[in-house]
């Protein structure tokens, strides 16, 4: 085939790529414009190589009539995420889109690979746009942890390195550095439990803020409009300075007033 025609087929798949990136990323500054932790530490992504496609075509005796069809990682993205809950959590995102359509996935976290390979993967359909009208690409996402690609990209220089006769005690200790892996994000698991404590203050914000709007509509039924007006209002003072401790007293004190309306309303 001539490289022009290579150009022309690829094309698409840039175009996929490039489209992809973009929307990966605008979902991590989605999450922190919110000053949410995002499960989406960082993205790449790349399209295959002529001459590694002619290879995986070759090797795995596929017709170079249909090979778009049959080379699922044309496009490919990889997303980096720091915990391995985030990578389920990423996994449900691109399930609730509408502008990608799983067709495959394959969860090597929980059946790790013999190599001892660690990865989510998904082979999405995603459509672009071209001068010829809309085509439909394939693309296969990659999801794994920090500690997981690491793992990933030492064992893949090495597999380059050594071919098909990597030397057994090289392939001992990868193996070794798998299982270490697992451990690091196991542990890694652990804190993050006290990391996600310190970044929710936000939804700890939301919910005081819930709980107060709930008490000044009780308070309705019971204070004089006069007195639930000046609570009001000097609940949004407070909520408009910003200052959260002085929001979380003003939440207390009015817990209390409720409550004590709420005795009396008993006895
Ligand atoms: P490919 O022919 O490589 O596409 O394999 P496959 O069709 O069986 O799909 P699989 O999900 O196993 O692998 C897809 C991709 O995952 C590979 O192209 C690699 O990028 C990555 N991968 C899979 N297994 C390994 C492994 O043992 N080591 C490393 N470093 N990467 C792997
Ligand atoms: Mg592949």
């Amino acid at each position: 085939m001539e490289i022009q025609l290579w150009r022309e087929i690829l094309d698409p798949y840039t175009l996929a790529v490039n489209e992809l990136l973009i929307k990966f990323n605008h979902i991590i500054d989605e999450f922190r414009h919110v000053g949410a932790y995002s499960p989406i530490e960082q993205v790449t992504g790349r399209v295959k190589t002529i001459s590694s496609i002619l290879e995986k075509a070759q090797k795995k005796n596929i017709d170079l009539a249909n090979f778009e069809e049959k080379i699922e990682d044309i496009a490919g993205i990889r997303i980096i995420c720091q915990f391995v809950e985030d990578i389920y959590k990423v996994v449900d995102i691109i399930k609730n889109r509408s502008d990608m359509r799983v067709k495959s996935e394959k969860d090597y976290i929980h059946h790790v690979k013999k190599s001892g390979y660690c990865s989510y993967h998904m082979i999405v359909y995603y459509d672009v746009e071209t001068l010829k009208g809309k085509k439909e690409i394939q693309v296969e996402i990659q999801i794994r942890t920090l500690a997981m690609n690491f793992w990933a990209t030492i064992e893949h220089s090495l597999q380059y390195k050594y071919k098909q006769n990597m030397p057994e005690h090289i392939r001992e200790r990868l193996s070794s550095a798998a299982e270490a892996v697992i451990i690091l994000d196991r542990e890694m698991s652990v804190v993050r439990d006290e990391i996600m404590d310190a970044q929710n203050s936000f939804t700890v914000k939301a919910n005081i803020v819930a709980d107060i709007l709930t008490n000044i509509q009780n308070l309705y039924k019971v204070l004089n409009k006069q007195e639930v007006i000046k609570i009001q209002d000097d609940f949004f003072r407070i909520y408009q300075s910003g200052n959260q401790e002085q929001l979380e007293k003003f939440g207390r004190e009015l817990d209390l007033i409720s409550q004590r309306y709420r005795a009396q309303s008993l006895h």
